[in-house]
């Protein structure tokens, strides 16, 4: 059974395949061709993932292992190749570039430039599979990951090396989560990694754009296998943005990985399993596609000290039909990662952006990570939030509305209306601080909802202009003291007044 050998072929096994080095060449012979795949008889001795080099020059990897055939996927248009053509094996398996010469570029998932600046300077190669991690050499998420996105910091809060899916319906907004908190990382010391898989060009075309206008680029290193590229360039993707990525964790850097999406991902691996006649599973996709994504998102990690204490926090992006969590991928993907962020296409079009669900979306090891000022002031915010949605509910029956609960829907207006938020435009932490402390203080109460946008557009620029020894010392330390939070209550509070 060819995927009973993939089950048991673990990341190990192939980093010692890769450590063997070159064997003796063997050759063997392309039986049939299409669709980016190969079917190839007579390499008695090819290893799972080896690369297979076509005497027409194209070049593929061995993704199923049968006793008489091997599946090869192409990593190339291979055009003009057909039935009779040699092959080789080398020995070696599918590596990438890696190293600072790739960031500020837009490659290929071969490491091969797609913004015209000419090849990739002084990078290294590393193969696009790699064992993971160990739990010992692993250290618990200490540090937060600040998205700049008020309702993921102060309610799923993101710590380094932790890997949070944000999943919704198509058009929901899930790109321009992840697009937003690499975009807030402008002034961290994060290296962002964009990986997209199976996009359309005009969507990829967007995210780069806005990665480009907004984010500090130098940084950023944009891995695209659209949706027109052969199936095994989109298959290898997110493997080696995942290798780009580890080569910064290892150094002791930090780096935030975005896949979008991993659901396209899936589709490309069932069109290869049924090309090389894998028998389908669940929803037709092959047996081992969960462990292929397990495998891929272990390697996000925060590393010990001993290890260098570098971190590598992954963002995969799932999409859904209808809003549906149960199916196949989605429920695969929700128990691989730390949490979910759901994104939900009804909030959306209120206009409820970004359109969080927050009833069940969930983050499970960030919230220890989130800066003391931050989660002091938005402590009772999420049942807050939720007693506001049920009463809401209820409310929308008519009768008399006790005036406990009146002040109760008033105050969850405003909350709503706060966690509303523009694209592109990250939050400082301050900034979240005190619309938090505003809302929970009842700053906000007597401001229509019109108002209350008024008052967040404008409160940056008023924190800078009265506050800056404050606003230096809370994004320090992330601590708030008690003079420091009645000043900036007394600010809040003047900006809301009348004639503020
Ligand atoms: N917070 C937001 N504010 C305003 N527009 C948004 C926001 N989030 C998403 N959008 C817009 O909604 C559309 C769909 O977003 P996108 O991120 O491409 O969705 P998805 O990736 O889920 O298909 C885009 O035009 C995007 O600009
Ligand atoms: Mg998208």
């Amino acid at each position: 059974m060819p995927h009973d050998i993939a089950w048991q072929h673990d990341a190990a096994a192939r980093v010692a395949a890769t450590a063997l080095g070159p064997c003796a060449e063997h050759r063997g012979r392309v039986e049939e061709t299409g669709d980016g795949v190969a079917m190839i008889s007579g390499l008695r001795n090819a290893r799972l993932d080896e690369l297979l080099r076509f005497d027409s020059g194209a070049v593929g990897f061995a993704q199923v292992l049968e006793p008489d055939q091997i599946g090869c996927v192409l990593l190339d248009e291979a055009a003009g190749l057909q039935a009779g053509d040699a092959v080789r094996g080398t020995g070696d398996v599918v590596r990438v570039p890696v190293g600072a010469g790739l960031l500020g570029r837009i490659v290929d998932p071969l490491g091969r430039p797609l913004d015209g600046k000419g090849p990739v300077q002084g990078a290294s190669l590393s193969p696009i599979e790699r064992k993971a991690p160990g739990i010992i050499e692993r250290d618990l998420v200490t540090d937060p990951v600040q998205t700049g996105v008020l309702v993921v910091d102060t309610l799923f809060a993101l710590g380094r090396g932790q890997r949070e899916l944000i999943i919704g319906d198509p058009a929901t907004g899930k790109t321009t989560l992840a697009i937003d908190t690499i975009i807030a990382q402008r002034h961290s010391d994060m290296v962002c990694i964009y990986v997209a898989v199976g996009q359309k060009t005009s969507a990829v075309r967007r995210a780069v754009d806005a990665l480009q206008t907004h984010a500090a680029f130098d940084r950023c290193i944009v891995v695209v296998a659209g949706s027109a590229t052969p199936p095994g360039l989109q298959w290898i993707a997110p493997f080696a943005g995942m290798t780009m990525a580890e080569h910064v964790r290892d150094a002791g850097g930090h780096a935030l990985i975005v896949i979008d999406d991993l659901s396209r991902h899936a589709a490309t691996h069932r069109e290869i399993a049924l090309l090389t006649r894998q028998s389908p599973g669940r929803e037709a996709y092959p047996g081992d596609v969960f462990y292929v994504h397990a495998r891929l998102l272990e390697r996000a990690a925060k590393l010990s000290a001993a290890n260098g204490g570098g971190s590598l926090t992954a963002l995969p992006i799932a999409q859904t039909e209808a809003g549906n969590l149960a199916a196949y991928i989605p429920t695969n993907l929700i128990s691989i990662t730390d949490g979910q962020i759901v994104l939900d296409a009804a909030l959306f079009q209120q206009g409820q952006k970004p359109a969080v669900n927050v009833g069940v979306s969930v983050s499970r090891v960030g919230g220890k990570t989130q800066a003391l000022a931050l989660r002091n002031a938005a402590k009772s915010l999420r049942l807050d939030y939720a007693q506001f949605l049920e009463m809401e509910v209820f409310t929308r029956f008519g009768g008399v509305i006790e005036p406990r609960v009146q002040a109760k829907l008033t105050r969850g207006t405003r909350l709503r209306a706060v966690l509303r938020q523009d694209q592109h435009a990250p939050l400082r932490l301050i900034d979240e601080v005190a619309l938090v402390l505003a809302v929970q203080n009842g700053v906000l109460d007597a401001l229509t909802v019109k108002a209350v946008d008024a008052f967040r557009d404008g409160l940056a620029g008023a924190l800078d202009a009265q506050l800056a020894d404050l606003l230096v010392r809370v994004e320090a330390t992330g601590i708030l003291t008690n003079d420091d939070h009645a000043a900036l209550l007394e600010l809040l509070q003047k900006r809301a007044a009348p004639d503020g």
